[in-house]
């Protein structure tokens, strides 16, 4: 819904308004968060009235306003908008207002800056999720006089102000085998910059960016994030100045990181800024994960059939790609119910170890003599899909890439700096590179029918310029991300049906850029449920379990060494789109046999598991996760409760479960096709003792609103509670 006055756009949607003043010479947002309802001219009126505050001492003479394009221009201290500059002129923008379009979701403003000489047109589109996506494009308009100085474009940042009472700040960090670390602390005067420098947005990715009121939580409190939707470079900022920002607190901020003389505008040139992403909810971080789920969900290319079982040959076989071995594990993976098998690294020429053969993406007919076909044939007889790993961005130097092409390796002409997992990066700006590696990935996806592709990039960008031809290297990672974007969509307009798995050593490309153009990610290559529980439970914050990949591994994780119960394990990877991550040919009948029970288990539950809303409980126990779905007609759910580690605390107490229905009644069973936790503790909870016995009917009232007491866990250990609705 929209609204404007004259001088008032009002963007309405799911809950949430978005209230900008056309001022002159520059608009202003009035409101950002809850929705203020129909306007009438006195109300915008009013909010406008109210959006200025005092003149204050030593300041400026008339009060700060914070505009939509915020510059030293209009008193603002803090990041500005734009930084850029023309030969070393020109250096403070002072863009005013020519123009407005507002539809039914959307704000474009138009802006002219004559110190800069760029248009700048911002775009705001409220979803139907209630998510704010902002794009900016500057442009050297074709007709300005070319003096032969181009603009240069230090940084753009799309920022957006947030009410003082917004003093937390959450965001995550991590690093390989442990992503999505959140890190949560008061937001004080001063920068809270996240500047990520790695060509990807890296296992420290800051994920979404949250303010909230001081203990928001999962459940409550009012909350403002921000994500970066970009795979290269990127900064990330919130903000708080004494004078704060016009009658707003602080500010959210964010855009991509440019390298110096990255982005260089001659006239008839523009930059368009990745979009940034600002969430509201005043229900906390659910609330939040909840509009990316609906946003992501409503999606045209969004997954539409059910999320095949799948095993994955990675921590089965590593690199013994033995046929014999290959097609045991197929036949194997076919009696549990798998319904995709995917090959991992190993099949490519020279890819003996992970010191060669990357950029090779033919079949290694030193071990695939016959090629990959008596496999596939295998695969596709049990009624499975195929699937491969590739990682088409990078290159080993023993490589027949690397011997033939050494100028298509994207690195500084005086030599190559230091080599990550042995490889580089390919330079994808390079058009006979790219057309190379669309050519190679076409034909083999052609030639064995491959429904699915494990995309990897395995090592950071650094020193990523083109080597000019004379000898000067430019910065590269943005035309390499804006490659890497072309290269992925053209695949997909080949092969229609093809779908992209984003891994990044495992979890570090997880970001909605990447997602507008692949149907999965692998969150963490720790498959150890331990880690899993936060690894997942944290990426749920933006992306639904249906683009989650949860393999279960194998009794002892490869990664940890943490041997585990394999009720723990099965539990943690139902929450997803699941799969298996292990040597099937190593397991006993008992083994297999509870796989198979499992993969039913997902096979039943995963209409619900990937498309109702996902729920996490605010416990002060932080050894205890309870995580659940629930339908979006409320008619069920499925809940996970999980002991990571002991605690102080003998029991946790009534703990309610989220999400459900106060007012309706529920049938509580506990699903036991994994196997049933091993508790610490001697009998009950009697509720729990009547459900173990078949189900048990509890209210509403005492499931949402007082809480059941929960049965103490061993640590490492999980329930599957089955809830649902009867009236
Ligand atoms: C990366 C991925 C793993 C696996 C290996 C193969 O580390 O994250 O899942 O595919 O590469 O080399």
């Amino acid at each position: 819904m929209t609204r404007t006055t004259a001088r008032i756009a009002h963007l309405r949607a799911a809950g949430v308004s978005f209230a900008v003043e056309l001022g002159d010479p520059l608009p202003r947002v009035l409101h950002w968060g809850a929705d203020l309802g129909e306007l009438g001219e006195g109300e915008l009126a009013a909010l406008s009235l109210t959006a200025d505050g005092a003149v204050l001492n030593s300041s400026t003479d008339a009060p700060r306003r914070f505009t939509v394009w915020p510059t030293e221009a209009d008193g603002w201290s803090g990041t500005p908008a734009h930084e850029g500059h023309r030969g070393g002129f020109g250096t403070t923008p002072r863009p005013r207002l020519t123009g407005a379009d507002l539809d039914a979701d959307a704000l474009v403003l138009h802006l002219d800056d004559d110190v800069s000489g760029l248009t700048l047109t911002v775009a705001y589109r409220l979803d139907a999720a209630g998510v704010l996506g902002v794009t900016t494009t500057l442009a050297r308009p074709a007709a300005a006089p070319d003096d032969g100085v181009p603009y240069d474009l230090a940084a753009v940042t799309t920022l957006l102000p947030v009410p003082g009472r917004a003093t937390e700040i959450l965001d995550f960090t991590g690093k390989w085998c442990r992503e999505r670390v959140p890190q949560r602390s008061t937001l004080l005067h001063g920068g809270h910059v996240r500047a990520v420098r790695r060509g990807r947005p890296g296992h420290e990715s800051p994920h979404l960016l949250t303010l909230g009121v001081p203990g928001f939580g999962f459940r409550t409190g009012e909350v403002w994030g921000l994500h970066v939707a970009w795979s290269g470079n990127q900064r990330w900022l919130a903000e708080r100045l004494p004078e704060g920002a016009g009658v707003d607190g602080a500010v959210l901020g964010g855009g991509e990181l440019l390298a110096p003389g990255e982005i260089r505008l001659a006239p008839g040139e523009s930059y368009t800024t990745p979009e940034c992403l600002f969430v509201w909810s005043d229900e906390g971080l659910d609330g939040l994960a909840d509009r990316f789920h609906d946003r992501l969900r409503a999606r045209g290319g969004h997954p539409a059939t059910p999320r095949p079982l799948t095993l994955n040959t990675w921590e089965a076989v590593y690199f013994d790609h033995r046929l014999e071995r290959l097609l045991d594990l197929a036949d194997r993976a076919a009696e549990v119910g798998v319904e995709r098998l995917v090959l991992d690294d190993g099949w490519f020429a020279g890819r003996r170890d992970d010191t060669a053969g990357l950029g090779d993406w033919t079949v290694d007919e030193a071990v695939w003599p016959d090629g990959l076909g008596p496999l596939v044939e295998r695969v596709h007889g049990h009624g499975m899909q195929f699937g491969l790993w590739v990682e088409p961005e990078m290159v080993n130097l023993d490589s027949a890439m690397a011997r033939e092409h050494p100028d298509w390796i994207l690195g500084p002409s005086r030599g190559l700096g230091p080599s990550m997992r042995h490889q580089y990066a390919v330079n994808l700006a390079n058009e006979d590179a790219w057309n190379h590696l669309l050519k190679a990935l076409d034909a083999v996806v052609a030639r064995y029918r491959v429904d699915y592709l494990k995309w990897d990039y395995n090592r950071d960008l650094l020193e990523a310029v083109h080597r000019g031809a004379d000898g000067r290297d430019r910065p590269g990672v943005h035309a390499q991300t804006e490659a890497l974007y072309r290269l992925l969509d053209a695949l997909r307009e080949r092969h229609p049906g093809l779908e992209i798995e984003s891994c990044s050593s495992g979890g570090g490309r997880v970001d909605l850029g990447i997602l507008a153009r692949t149907d999965r990610v692998w969150p963490s290559d720790c498959n150890d449920p331990v880690e899993r529980q936060a690894i997942q439970r944290w990426t749920a914050q933006l992306l639904p379990p249906e683009l989650i990949g949860t393999h279960v591994g194998g009794p002892v994780a490869h990664t940890t060494g943490r041997a585990t119960d394999a009720s723990f394990r099965l539990a943690t990877a139902l929450f997803g789109h699941a799969g298996i991550e292990d040597d099937l040919t190593a397991r006993d009948a008992e083994e297999i046999a509870r796989l198979g029970r499992w993969a039913e288990l997902y096979k039943e539950k995963r209409a619900l598991l990937h498309t109702g809303r996902t729920v996490r409980a605010d416990l002060p126990d932080e050894a205890l996760l309870l995580n659940g779905v629930v339908a979006r007609d409320g008619s069920e759910a499925l809940y996970s409760y999980a002991r990571v580690e002991t605690s102080a605390d003998g029991q946790p107490g009534r703990v309610r479960l989220p999400g459900l229905d106060p007012s309706g009644s529920y049938r509580v069973s506990i699903r036991e096709e994994v196997g049933l936790p091993v508790l610490h503790q001697v009998a009950g909870p009697a509720w729990f003792a009547a459900a173990l016995q078949g189900r048990v009917d509890l209210p509403g009232t005492v499931l949402a609103t007082t809480g059941i007491p929960l049965p103490n866990l061993a640590p490492g250990q999980a329930l599957l509670l089955d809830v649902a609705r009867v009236r």
